[in-house]
């Protein structure tokens, strides 16, 4: 048995209404990094993302195209994940909801839940915004009278359907909420849902019987399960919830389900009043990032404005556009995607400062000691400095990303990355070089170039894999790069003498701007 910390993360699962765009893979990038540095610190990291296949929107979808329910979200979600492929997520399984795993546990839960007396059938009579998916009451609409998220009309519909007795947990979520402060973050999410609770809780509608494209109510089965039941419980699902008990208790509670911030609500509200009702315990962060824009506009098909991640990955690669979604944008906040920024980044912070940081060093290596690595002996005044500020930036990176200081870390190590440049300048070991007195001093500063460089390709692990691993490479360490631990970063010295560095590949192209 693994005797590492578990950590289990999840993104929400997608619809498959239609392709990804690029605000999409923003979310899934962020919980990619997350993971990856969980595993570098040693957790033992369990990261699920998936699909979200049943509603009336995607039964309407279907039928357009004039095929069945399931051959419409095969082919997206295929689609789906071979995004997930070209961006490099690193995820440890895939849940749709379509899989028969996860109908068993929908309908379990929903058994459970029954038998306890928290699901009763009652008449549904509402406004119900099919593209959100979600039933408004008269109070919450729009001005004008629509979706107070997507401002489209909403509809009328009375039903008999199924309830879950939300009301009865009402008091218990918002105690949970405020004695927790860390359960929902940002704190300004966590302020919208303590007023939201206390506007009061109404019963949660959770089944319909005006489409057939969900998983039935196993006792009932012309209901189907009303969307939100069934797309949460997917966190359960590849965990072991009903089949596996030793995994269940490894990875739940879950650590953190990264939200976008308009289903925050689902997640710290009804998640946790279902929850509740299973009395199983409450994830520990539910964490609501904010929008891509796409140059200051909310990306939609109608304004023509949906930035398609592939097209992207296509013509920059995908370690740039992970490098400039997780730099740009505060995690909490909306922020703004924009082809000519994003150009700039790739050739200034890639190609220019760390592109140039590899390629000076290496081929400085090559020309000035064969390529060799040669022990460092005694420091100067330049060299302390840079190892010390070397030391901050790995401490730097270990707490900030603990704390999903995604941007700042990104930030810290290009500060760390251009002191390295400056280190040559400072250096100038083309002079040192010149004269055989200065050979160990020469030694020294090649030394501690490829040293920052064994750091820096780690530090960027997490947010540019391919990159860090291209670095790994060329210097030629003999540690496999899969192995590497963030506990081998944080002691100076790791590049071992007498290692011999590789040739100097250009890690990217500058881009032409015309
Ligand atoms: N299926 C539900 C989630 C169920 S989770 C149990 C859903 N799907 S979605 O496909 O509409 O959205 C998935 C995620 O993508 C959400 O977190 C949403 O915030 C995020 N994003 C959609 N557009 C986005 C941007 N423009 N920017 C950032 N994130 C965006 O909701």
């Amino acid at each position: 048995m693994s005797e590492k910390k578990p950590f289990y993360i999840t993104t929400p699962i997608y619809y498959p209404s239609a392709k990804l765009h690029i605000g999409h893979a923003y979310c899934t990038t962020i919980a990619d990094a997350i993971a990856r540095f969980k595993r570098l610190a040693g957790y033992d990291v369990f990261f699920l993302t998936g699909s979200d296949e049943h509603g009336l929107k995607i039964e309407q979808k279907a039928e357009a195209e004039g095929v069945k329910p399931i051959e419409y979200t095969d082919k997206i979600v295929a689609s789906f994940q071979n995004l997930w492929r070209l961006l490099n997520i690193s995820n440890d399984d895939f849940i749709r909801t379509t899989q028969e795993r996860h109908i068993k546990v929908v309908q379990e839960i929903f058994r459970r839940i029954y038998a306890k007396g928290d699901i009763y059938k009652g008449e549904y009579k509402g406004l119900y915004c099919t593209p959100c998916e979600s039933y408004w009451t008269e109070h919450q609409l729009d001005e004008n009278g629509c979706c107070p998220d997507c401002h489209r009309p909403v509809q009328e519909v009375a039903e008999e359907a199924y309830f879950f007795k939300m009301s009865k947990y009402a008091d218990r979520v918002l105690a949970y909420i405020e004695e927790h402060p860390d359960f929902i973050q940002p704190v300004s999410r966590r302020n919208e849902m303590i007023n939201f609770i206390k506007q009061g809780l109404d019963d949660l509608c959770i089944s319909r019987t005006s489409f057939d494209w969900g998983i039935p109510v196993p006792t009932d089965p012309k209901h189907v399960i009303y969307v939100w039941f069934d797309a949460l419980t997917n966190y359960l699902t590849p965990i072991g919830y009903l089949d596996d008990p030793e995994k269940f208790q490894k990875y739940w509670p879950a650590d953190l389900h990264l939200v976008g911030k308009e289903i925050v609500r689902f997640h710290s509200i009804i998640w946790p009043c279902i929850l509740m009702a299973l009395d199983l315990p409450l994830p520990k962060k539910v964490y609501g990032h904010g929008w891509l824009i796409v140059d200051g506009d909310k990306m939609s098909k109608s304004k023509g404005n949906v930035v398609d991640p592939i097209a992207l990955i296509d013509e920059f690669g995908a370690d740039p556009i992970r490098y400039f979604l997780l730099r740009e944008i505060n995690l909490g906040q909306d922020g703004n995607f924009s082809r000519d920024a994003l150009i700039q980044r790739i050739n200034s912070d890639l190609a220019n400062d760390l592109g140039n940081l590899l390629h000076r060093t290496l081929n400085m290596t090559l020309k000035f000691q064969g390529g060799e690595v040669l022990a460092p002996q005694g420091e100067s005044d330049v060299d302390k400095a840079l190892k010390a500020d070397a030391a901050e930036t790995v401490r730097y990176f270990a707490e900030n990303m603990e704390q999903m200081e995604l941007s700042s870390t990104i930030k810290k190590v290009w500060a760390f990355i251009s002191r390295t440049n400056k280190y040559i300048d400072e250096t100038q070991p083309w002079a040192l070089a010149k004269d055989p007195a200065r050979k160990q001093e020469l030694a020294n500063v090649m030394y501690n170039l490829l040293e920052s460089l064994r750091l820096i390709s780690v530090m960027i692990a997490p947010f540019m894999p391919q990159t860090a691993e291209r670095i790994w490479q060329q210097l030629n360490l003999p540690q496999a790069f899969a192995d590497v631990q963030l506990a081998d970063i944080e002691q100076w010295g790791g590049v071992p003498a007498g290692l011999h560095v590789g040739k100097p590949e250009q890690l990217f192209p500058r881009i032409e701007v015309k």
